[in-house]
């Protein structure tokens, strides 16, 4: 948990409700967090599930992990302590978006469950949805799509501590939406995102 810092501040309320501001959207906001190994196909996935969901005229925004890192994060780096902080960062993020009654991708391989869960947190206690979706491949196939070619140059030495080679991933055990990628094609992993986002009221 991280420590409240400043003193002397207070919570100014809004004088907007949720169901004004879900009336004002004509949705209502909420956060899928896709995780999952790097190459596993989470920001492919989003990107084809935001592009429909704007499309249809639904208010939508991606965040995505290696942007992040080169804006709001570009002081973080990869030790357990940065990722947390990452992941921290970013689910409060997510919150502002989906308090804002947009639906808000998430994807980041977010490798520890307790910060999942943290940010999970965030949401629920303010009442806004938080749908998990564990992006599943097998090592083997994500080192062997390697499209940026990090899983090549972790096997060689040249990065330390990569997710999945000398780095942990904890896969989540109670998410809500499981796609594997190693067999499902994209079309498929995108409806069952469209129809799970349906299921929890995200999307009509
Ligand atoms: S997280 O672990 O903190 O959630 P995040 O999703 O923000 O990671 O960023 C992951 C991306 O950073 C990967 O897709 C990859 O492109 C890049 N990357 C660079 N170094 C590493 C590393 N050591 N482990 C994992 N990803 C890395």
């Amino acid at each position: 948990m991280t420590q409240q810092v400043a003193t002397n501040v207070h919570w100014h309320d809004s004088e907007v409700t949720r169901d004004e501001r879900t009336k004002c959207m004509n949705q209502t906001g909420g956060t899928i967090w896709f995780t999952g190994l790097s190459a596993s196909g989470k920001s492919t996935i989003a990107v084809a599930v935001e592009q429909m969901l704007c499309q249809q005229g639904h208010p939508v925004y991606r965040l995505d992990g290696d942007n992040i890192r080169m804006g709001l994060n570009k002081n973080l780096g990869f030790s357990a302590e940065d990722r947390t902080e990452n992941i921290r960062r970013i689910g409060e993020v997510c919150k502002l978006f989906a308090d804002a009654g947009v639906v808000t991708l998430a994807s980041f391989i977010s490798p520890y469950a307790a910060d999942r869960d943290a940010a999970r947190a965030v949401h629920e206690e303010v009442g806004l949805k938080f749908i998990e979706c564990y992006v599943e491949v097998p090592l083997e196939i994500a080192e062997e799509r390697d499209p940026k070619g990090l899983y090549k140059k972790a096997r060689a030495g040249e990065i330390k501590g990569f997710t999945g080679i000398d780095d942990p991933y904890e896969a989540p055990a109670n998410a809500e939406l499981v796609v594997n990628t190693g067999e499902q094609s994209l079309e498929e992993s995108v409806a069952s995102v469209l129809e799970c986002l349906r299921a929890q009221g995200l999307y009509d």
